[in-house]
């Protein structure tokens, strides 16, 4: 039988026909991949000779979703919703084999399939939710009618996938296929039903499991209190409990209808359109533009993590959950034991939630070697320095480290604010030194930035993004600048949040008003949680100077204390502080007059507008490589709200002109440090957007 047409397929094989999708990278639904779909099955299911039809895909997945880089274009193919009614529909029996990711559109595309295959390593959801989505495909009415209501709420609203076990288990497929027999064994399948005549089981027939659901709304009303915190800020969750309510509610065609009406609205979203471009944003910051694709990269299978602090025991268990060995090191017995039994003690943590089998545990402690010596690092290929944030030790260590291990290997620095050109020069080998700045925990935030050194090999750089795509973090290039991008782009919140304190609002405020925004804490409450000790406190120097100095002598130094700028109870619940208060008046009493910022609006308006200044500075002196890449770093490592699509997307929503006249009034009430850059002033006048500049392209 003919190929359809570019991208997909029918082959036949003893009366079942095959139509298979290849449309690379994942098979999403793109305009031709429906009309190939539309085109296959209208010619086996006109062939006399066919009697059933298998649904697989080529490459490395199955159908991973609708295409969303169509979305919000003219659409020119065949219908969604009528392709599946005519698929669902079908005379002949129709099996979905799944491989790879079964996702969204493409779990749906399976769902109108009377019978579903999958492999072992199969996983199987609908995602749609993260893209501020939700399955408009059918999926909030078919899910709960296999596995029921309660189960669809949870798995729709989190977008979490399933194994092909758990997917059996929960009724979505029908049979468990061997890992590398997918086609014949799905040919075998759809004989069998032929031979069997087994009915053509459509999904939207069964009716039990959401009759279980009718009348009982308070399934609905607990679900949304008991997530009310998670949901907060997004307006897809919401919309997907209607459109389940309206499965429980509403015969099958009438909650077709109610879900199409719900994804329109999620679709048309500004929520929506940040958590899109958040998903092509995370991906793009991958790829550096002057790093040709095939650059060669080095083989790493053993690593060194030098410094078995917080920091680096959290890397060493980045790269062990990733099963490769690490050898830890550090200069003192006492720290390294330590070191070592606060990883083990996280792994058990984590096993106790049930995460990982005591085995695991064992596996990965196994994994790890610790040694007080640098020569235990003779054999690795990558090692990682995790020791103090000073540039004489730093210094050191990498000296030390040019000296014990094998000159091919790659030397990382996890600075987060020094010179890597500066920590390179101690080593004769300045083209394998790059940063590679972890966020902490390390091995629990997302986020590292990849930090290429004016020296950085082209080979080094390459392998660094293989490896944090390995260790399963989302990557950002930055160049060599104080802070980076992360830390340096946020860095204006808490200064500006440490002012406002003095003019009116109290420290709760300006917190309640940032996760009002949708952060996931404000900047006091993380000051709190990680010690106003270890931020921005020099003991040996300290003068009373301002609030923050006044609270660390006073042995406030945050949760750890029981106080620090809130007060806290045994069980670590913040409370306004009066102590505080009144640390704050006492400074407040001696500043000149002058406009005080005190509204919620100027709150915001005061610690974020200048983030986005800031953003536009690490943009001009180009060290990141396009603005979106600020937004992703900025969203994984700070907890920028994604549905506002990080600080420079949001600023496009906003308007730079607005922004720009606000920052030109802060600067004029409040000092020159608000002064708008001249990249924003530039895009504000002519009218430009913000988040797709990249720095290739002139920027001032
Ligand atoms: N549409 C368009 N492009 C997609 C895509 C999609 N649904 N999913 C992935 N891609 C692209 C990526 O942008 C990337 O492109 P690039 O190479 O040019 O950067 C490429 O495919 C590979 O993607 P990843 O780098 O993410 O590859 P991984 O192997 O790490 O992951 C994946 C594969 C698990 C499929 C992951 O890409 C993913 O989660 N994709 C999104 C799945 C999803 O959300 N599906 C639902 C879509 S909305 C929908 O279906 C609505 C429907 O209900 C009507």
């Amino acid at each position: 039988m003919p190929k359809l047409n570019a991208v997909t397929d029918l082959t036949s094989q003893g009366g079942i026909a095959v139509l298979t999708i290849d449309s690379p990278p994942v098979n999403a639904l793109s305009t031709a991949v429906r009309a190939g779909l539309d085109l296959g099955f209208r010619a086996a299911l006109a062939d006399g000779h066919i009697q059933a039809i298998v649904l697989i895909c080529s490459g490395r997945t199955f159908i991973a979703g609708a295409d969303i880089s169509e979305f919000g274009k003219p659409d020119t193919g065949p219908d969604f919703p009528a392709l599946m009614r005519f698929i669902e529909n079908a005379s002949k029996p129709v099996v979905a084999a799944i491989h790879g990711t079964a996702l969204g559109g493409g779990l749906e595309v399976a769902l109108i399939c009377h019978y579903r295959v999958a492999v072992p390593a199969a996983k199987l959801g609908l995602p749609e939710v993260k893209l501020g989505l939700l399955p408009g495909g059918g999926g909030t009415q078919r899910l709960p009618r296999i596995v029921g209501v309660e189960a669809a709420l949870d798995l729709i609203t989190s977008g979490r996938s399933l194994d092909a076990a758990e997917a059996l288990a929960a009724g979505l497929l029908d049979a468990v296929v061997e890992e590398s027999h997918l086609r014949e064994q799905a040919i075998a399948f759809a004989q069998r039903i032929v031979a069997e005549k087994r009915p053509l089981k459509r999904i939207r027939d069964l009716d039990d499991k959401v009759a279980a659901a009718r009348g009982k709304p308070e399934i609905f009303t607990q679900f949304r209190r008991a997530n009310a915190r998670a949901f907060r800020g997004f307006k897809a969750p919401e919309n997907i409990i209607k459109s389940i309510e309206a499965a429980v509610t509403l015969p099958f065609d009438a909650g077709m209808q109610r879900e199409l009406e719900l994804f329109t609205e999620l679709l048309q979203s500004p929520e929506s359109a940040a958590q899109r471009y958040a998903f092509f944003a995370e991906r793009e910051a991958a790829k550096v533009p002057d790093l040709p694709a095939k650059t060669p990269t080095l083989t790493v299978g053993t690593v060194g993590v030098v410094g078995a602090g917080t920091m680096g025991g959290g890397i060493a268990m980045c790269f062990v959950n990733a099963g490769m060995p690490v050898t830890l090191i550090d200069a003192q017995a006492d720290a390294l034991e330590r070191g070592m039994q606060t990883i083990r003690k996280n792994y058990e943590n984590t096993a106790r939630r049930g995460k990982l089998t005591a085995a695991d545990v064992q596996q990965r402690m196994a994994l790890l070697t610790p040694s007080l010596d640098f020569s235990a690092l003779a054999s690795a290929d990558l090692v990682v320095e995790a020791v103090y944030e000073n540039l004489d030790s730093k210094k050191d260590v990498f000296r030390r480290l040019d000296a014990a291990a094998k000159p091919e290997a790659i030397l990382a620095s996890n600075t987060s604010y020094l010179d890597l050109d500066a920590i390179a020069t101690a080593t004769r080998r300045a083209d394998r030194v790059v940063g590679l700045h972890f966020f902490s925990p390390a091995n629990v935030m997302r986020l590292l930035e990849i930090v290429r050194g004016a020296k950085t090999s082209p080979e080094v750089l390459a392998t660094s993004l293989q490896i944090g795509r390995k260790i399963g973090k989302a990557v950002v290039v930055s160049g060599v600048a104080p802070g980076f991008i992360a830390n340096r782009t946020m860095s204006p919140r808490k200064l500006v949040a440490r002012e406002l304190i003095l003019e009116g609002p109290r420290p709760w405020d300006v917190d309640r008003v940032l996760t009002d925004f949708g952060f996931p804490m404000g900047p006091f409450a993380v000051t709190d949680l990680v010690g106003l000790d270890v931020i921005d406190w020099d003991r040996h120097n300290s003068k009373r100077a301002n609030v923050h100095e006044a609270l660390c002598e006073m042995g406030r130094w945050g949760q750890k204390k029981g106080a620090g700028y809130y007060d806290y109870d045994s069980n670590r619940r913040p409370t306004p502080s009066p102590e505080v208060v009144r640390v704050i008046e006492e400074f407040a009493a001696g500043r000149p007059p002058g406009p005080r910022r005190t509204t919620d609006a100027e709150i915001l308006e005061s610690v974020l507008y200048p983030v986005v200044n800031e953003g536009t500075k690490v943009l001009e002196q180009r060290t990141a490589l396009r603005a979106s890449d600020i937004d992703v770093a900025l969203m994984i490592g700070y907890g920028w709200p994604v549905f506002t699509g990080g600080p420079l997307f949001w600023a496009d929503t906003v308007g730079l002109a607005h922004i720009v006249e606000r920052l030109d009034a802060l600067a004029r009430n409040h000092g020159p440090a608000y002064q708008p850059t001249a990249l924003l002033r530039k895009l504000a006048a002519s009218g430009g957007t913000l988040h797709t500049l990249r720095t290739t392209d002139p920027v001032s």
